[in-house]
Parts: structure tokens; C-alpha cells; sequence
């Protein structure tokens, strides 16, 4: 039976080291000290034996059982270690390959517009403010000094949604909520966002848009405080050597009212087909805030004054990109879009 045993180990050494995978390795192992195996089936045979032998042969067997799994073992490190080797050397990767390209988006030429605009006023010391665009009746008309069935309304053409809810139909109800909400302190702020008006779209309406407003209320603040300040914006906006001129217009929250023009960026004031032949182009409207709007949000008129503009980002980005048709902001051409893709704003 010794003899038997050192046979087996001989054999089973020798089938490990012909084991070329893995696989075959696993085989060898399980036909050596799987459950059906001969070493198995000496220790199941060991009953067999005469008492005083069994010791010794147990003995045995164990050892040649443990030089089996041991050679069993840094056999398969070796083939698992190769077999790792002959992976990497397959899959090698060519790093000359060129990269995939990650596209990357951009800024919408509108946000780029209203970001420019809020630096703008930011590096003057603004604040920006937000009010909701589902908005009530009375902030974004009574409070403006627009009581209901006043004439003016029907320069805005509303969506009601009950009789004293709307879309907002400019920003300035936020001018009434932050005085509102100041109590009489000094304010300077812009207010950009989303505004709705009941117009048929066409190559320059939209049912919705985009307004900044400006407001800055406190004392000794001046009509000229606000020339001086859209003067400035016009020379950031569209070049150093623009000049402003002022036009009385209307606002039934700001007295005096005043519309805003700028000398034509393309033309210089000579006349052509972006200011109409007339040398100017019209920008936002602005006046000083009406003493009815100071009163009602709690300020007194004889205290303190304050400036307010309003301006459509739209309009700016049209003039300043030459974009023909307001309804390109909204549709999400792509091709329209990409032409944006460059550094500058
Ligand atoms: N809210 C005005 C509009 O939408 C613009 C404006 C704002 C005019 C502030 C004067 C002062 O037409």
C-alpha cells in the first residue's frame, strides 16, 4: 500500500506540472482529492486495515495529501499569474490613438446678454433681486400707480389667471416687493427674468421674454444720476464711443418718463438700415419713480427719490448679434445656438 501511495504522488506531481491552464489544473485537482479521488478512497479503505497500522498509514496519506495541494497551489498562482501576463499583452492599449472628442455646450446667446448686463450693474454696486413670474394683480399694476381700469393696462396685454392673479407682465412688480419689503431703506438693485405678454408671436414679439429692471431709491438721487448711469451701460453695452439721448415718453410709475436711445453702433449716426436711417436706436425706458409708487410701498417722497429702467435682453442680443428674428432665442436650432460658441460675450 506504500508503495501505492508514492505512486500516486508521483503521478499527481507530475500531472501538475504538465497542467498548462487553469482549467486543466482544476481538473487534475479534482480527480486527485475530489470525493471520487483515489487519496479518498485510501483514507475511506483505512477501516480496512489491521488497527496497529492505521496510524502510520493516515500518516501517510496526509502528507501526501498536503504535498499534492501544496504543489497544487503555487502551480495555480503560477498559470493565474500568466494567464493575467498573457491578458495584459493582448489587450495593450495604443495610447497614440486619438482622444474622443467631449462636446462641449455653451452659454445661450440671451444668457450670455443678461450676464453681461448683471456684471455690468454688479460692478456698480447693484444687487440682483427675483420676484415670482405667477404674479398678483396689484404688484405688477396697482402698486405702479396702474389702479384697475387705468388706460395704461392696455399697453400689457395680461394672462389672467383669476382676476387678481396674472403672468407677470414685466419685471418691475419686484421694484414694488423690494421696497415693500425695505422698509425705507436705501436700495439699488436690478431685477432680471421672465416676463408674458398676450401678443401674436412674430419676428419681434414673443408671448414671453426676457426684461431687466433697475431701481435705486435714497436720498439726493437725481435725474442725472440716471443719464450718468445708462450712459455708462451704453458705452459697456456697445462700444466706448456711443452717446445717449433721452426722449420724454410715458410710464405711469416713473415721472418724468424717458425712452433711451443709443447712436447707431454701425453706422456711427450717419443713417442705415439697422437704426432706420435715423442715426439712433432705441434701448429701454426708464424716469424717475413716481411719488404715488414711493408713497404706497411706505417711502416718503419728500425724503427720498429714486430712478427705475427697464430694459428687453432680447432686443439687446438682437442689435448686438444682428439676430433678425426674436422666435430664434426660443426654438433651439442648434445651428442657430453654435454661432455663439466663441469666447467673447
Ligand atoms: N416696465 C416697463 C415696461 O415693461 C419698463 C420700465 C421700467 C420703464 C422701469 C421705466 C422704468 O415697459
Amino acid at each position: 500500500m506504500e508503495q501505492q501511495l508514492q505512486q500516486l504522488k508521483e503521478e499527481a506531481l507530475k500531472k501538475i506540472q504538465d497542467a498548462s491552464d487553469v482549467k486543466e489544473l482544476n481538473d487534475v485537482r479534482v480527480a486527485y482529492l475530489g470525493k471520487k479521488g483515489p487519496i479518498t478512497d485510501l483514507l475511506k479503505g483505512m477501516g480496512k486495515l489491521p488497527a496497529e497500522e492505521r496510524p502510520k498509514m493516515g500518516a501517510l496519506v496526509n502528507v501526501v495529501r498536503e504535498t499534492v495541494t501544496e504543489a497544487l497551489e503555487s502551480r495555480m498562482t503560477l498559470l493565474e499569474e500568466a494567464a493575467i501576463q498573457a491578458q495584459l499583452e493582448n489587450e495593450s492599449i495604443d495610447v497614440t490613438l486619438p482622444g474622443r472628442p467631449a462636446p462641449a455646450g455653451n452659454h445661450h446667446p440671451l444668457t450670455r446678454v443678461v450676464e453681461e448686463i448683471e456684471d455690468f450693474f454688479i460692478s456698480m454696486g447693484y444687487e440682483i433681486a427675483e420676484g415670482p413670474e405667477v404674479e398678483k394683480d396689484y404688484y405688477n399694476f396697482e402698486a405702479l400707480n396702474l389702479p384697475k381700469g387705468h388706460p395704461a393696462r392696455d399697453m400689457q396685454d395680461s394672462f389672467y389667471i383669476s382676476e387678481d392673479i396674472l403672468l407677470r407682465t414685466h419685471t418691475s412688480p419686484v421694484q414694488a416687493r423690494t421696497m415693500e419689503a425695505k422698509k425705507g431703506e436705501a436700495i439699488k438693485i436690478i431685477c432680471p427674468g421672465k416676463v408674458y405678454r398676450r401678443d401674436n408671436d412674430d419676428a419681434t414679439h414673443s408671448h414671453q421674454f426676457t426684461q431687466i429692471e433697475g431701481l435705486v431709491v435714497g436720498e439726493n438721487i437725481r435725474m442725472s444720476d440716471l443719464k450718468g448711469t445708462l450712459d455708462l451701460f451704453a458705452k459697456k453695452m456697445f462700444g466706448a464711443d456711443r452717446e445717449i439721448r433721452l426722449r420724454p415718453s410715458f410710464f405711469p410709475f416713473t415721472e418724468p418718463s424717458v425712452e433711451m436711445d443709443i447712436s447707431c453702433f454701425k453706422c456711427g449716426g450717419a443713417g442705415c438700415n439697422v437704426c432706420k436711417k435715423t442715426g439712433w436706436i432705441e434701448i429701454l425706458g426708464a424716469g424717475m419713480v413716481h411719488p404715488n409708487v414711493l408713497k404706497m410701498a411706505g417711502y416718503d417722497p419728500s425724503v427720498v427719490t429714486g430712478f427705475a429702467f427697464g430694459m428687453g435682453p432680447e432686443r439687446i442680443a438682437m442689435l448686438k448679434y444682428g439676430v433678425e428674428d426674436i422666435r430664434h432665442f426660443y426654438t433651439n436650432d442648434i445651428r442657430f445656438i453654435s454661432q455663439f460658441n466663441r469666447t467673447e460675450a
